[in-house]
């Protein structure tokens, strides 16, 4: 993210929106199908609960592998480059997920899929930040959280409409759609302005960037870019950043946001959001349309946390009502299961409460929040480095979660809500004491209070 206050004359492209967005989509989508394609593959390959947390999580493998390596990867052969590999693996994990004879074959199909999106989760929004001016810049973390809502609710949809065909196979091979639309979208858009100027092609960065500004802004910003990149080529290792305790300090803010986001319990409430409601009485096609609700809810409550929270009310308030709102729906949840008298009727109500009042918590502040705060906590030279740590620890800590979930749900439903009712207290806990207020700082003002103090300063 950018905080250069340089004003664009022209309209940045619409297809660079799209083609950003397309990113998160695709996340999203394959975040929100397998929560569907899970009732039925279960009885038809009479999955255990390790396997089915197998069928979830494999993805996430591969999202964290592509989180460490893309970066490397994309300095050697440009932002494209990586986005179009990053489509063609999709669709060769769609179409091979969707056509798989056993198990192990989804499982297989599902990780190279990973592999697709943690690459796109990191890249697209890289590359969108390079090509838009600099005043668009900002929103552009808000922007990839609502698509990955809207990616989860178009495949909450997609399960809406095959459920009652069980047509699971259906339901992953249509991620292939999307990620044709990628291929096509990083062979149409130009490379980045930055990589070019990396490698020293400053006059096709010039073209790029004389597409969507005039020549004063073109020349701002490529003086802009070339102390970037000066910044970039002295970025410090993994090593360094762990060496230097003010760096360690703000390293352990942005893990500890990342982390926490997972450890609400959200991919849970996403994947299993059909299966609670089922054991609680639900039939199949009644919990995917309560599903297909809670997805149109999450969507509308990411737009208001756009345009009207993170920017008004700040970001560390938001983060501990968050934290006490998807506390308090957890324990709902755990309340439905431990009152085994309150099944049926009763029960399936203060579930659909429970879950939705964690989707609204948790679209108001950790959801979008913690993507955002990440972008402006690290100081330059330790921001590539930083990021990647940090977004390697979501993806290994959404991994863990959607591996033991079903395997700590033989201890019972109940005890593993409770369980994250209490890390979610845990997270306000985080706020409280370690998270500082962003809103209306400079990156530079952020920097100088995250390594001047211990404590963030109250508000
Ligand atoms: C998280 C994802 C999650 C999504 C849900 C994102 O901010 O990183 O793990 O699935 O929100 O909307």
């Amino acid at each position: 993210m950018n905080t250069a206050g340089t004003t664009s004359a022209r309209p940045v492209r619409k297809s660079t929106y799209f083609f950003g967005s397309l990113g998160g989509l695709l996340l999203g989508y394959d975040l929100g199908v397998v929560a569907g394609a899970l009732l039925f593959i279960t009885p038809e390959f009479g999955l255990t609960p390790l396997q089915k947390g197998l069928v979830t999580s494999s993805l996430l493998v591969g999202g964290m592998i592509a989180a460490l390596g893309c970066g490397r990867v994309t300095d050697r052969f440009g932002r494209r480059f990586v986005v179009l590999l990053a489509g063609l693996l999709f669709g060769i994990g769609a179409i091979g997920a969707g056509f798989a004879p056993n198990v192990a074959t989804i499982i297989f199909f599902r990780f190279v899929m990973g592999l697709a999106v943690g690459a796109a989760s990191v890249i697209v929004p890289v590359y969108l930040s390079e090509i838009a001016p600099p005043r668009s810049r900002g929103m552009l973390s808000g922007l990839n959280q609502l698509m990955i809502s809207t990616g989860i609710l178009v495949a909450y949809l997609v399960n809406l409409g095959l459920a009652p065909f069980g047509a699971w196979r259906w339901m992953f091979g249509l991620a292939a759609v999307p990620a044709i639309l990628l291929v096509i979208g990083a062979y149409i858009q130009p490379e980045s302005p930055r990589w070019l100027v990396k490698k020293g092609r400053e006059a096709e960065a010039r073209e790029v960037l004389s597409r969507s500004r005039d020549a004063t802004e073109l020349e701002a910003e490529l003086a802009e870019i070339r102390q970037v990149v000066a910044a970039e080529r002295s970025q410090i290792r993994i090593g360094e950043l762990f060496g230097d305790v003010r760096l360690r300090r703000i390293l352990l803010v942005g893990v500890g946001l990342a982390v926490f986001q997972q450890i609400s319990g959200i991919n849970t409430i996403i994947y299993y959001a059909p299966t609670i409601l089922t054991s609680i009485g639900f039939g199949n096609s009644a919990a995917i349309l309560a599903n297909a609700g809670l997805g149109v809810l999450t969507v509308v409550v990411t737009i208001l946390m756009i345009t009207v929270v993170v920017d008004r009310v700040g970001r560390r308030r938001p983060l501990m009502l968050g934290a006490l709102g998807l506390s308090f729906s957890m324990a709902l949840l755990a309340v439905t299961f431990f009152s085994s008298g309150i099944r049926g009727g009763a029960g399936g109500w203060i579930a659909i409460v429970g879950l939705s009042l964690f989707k609204i918590s948790f679209s108001l502040s950790w959801g979008g929040i913690v993507w955002i705060m990440l972008g402006e906590i690290f100081p330059l030279r330790a921001r590539g480095t930083a990021m990647g740590v940090a977004t390697f620890g979501n993806w290994a800590a959404n991994f863990l979660v959607a591996q033991f979930f079903p395997v700590l749900l033989g201890g019972g439903n109940g005890l593993v809500f409770t369980l994250f009712a209490v890390l979610c207290a845990t997270a306000f806990v985080f706020a409280y004491f370690k998270v500082p207020e962003t809103k209306g700082r400079s990156l530079e003002q952020i920097e100088e209070q995250l390594g001047a103090s211990a404590l963030p300063a109250r508000r």
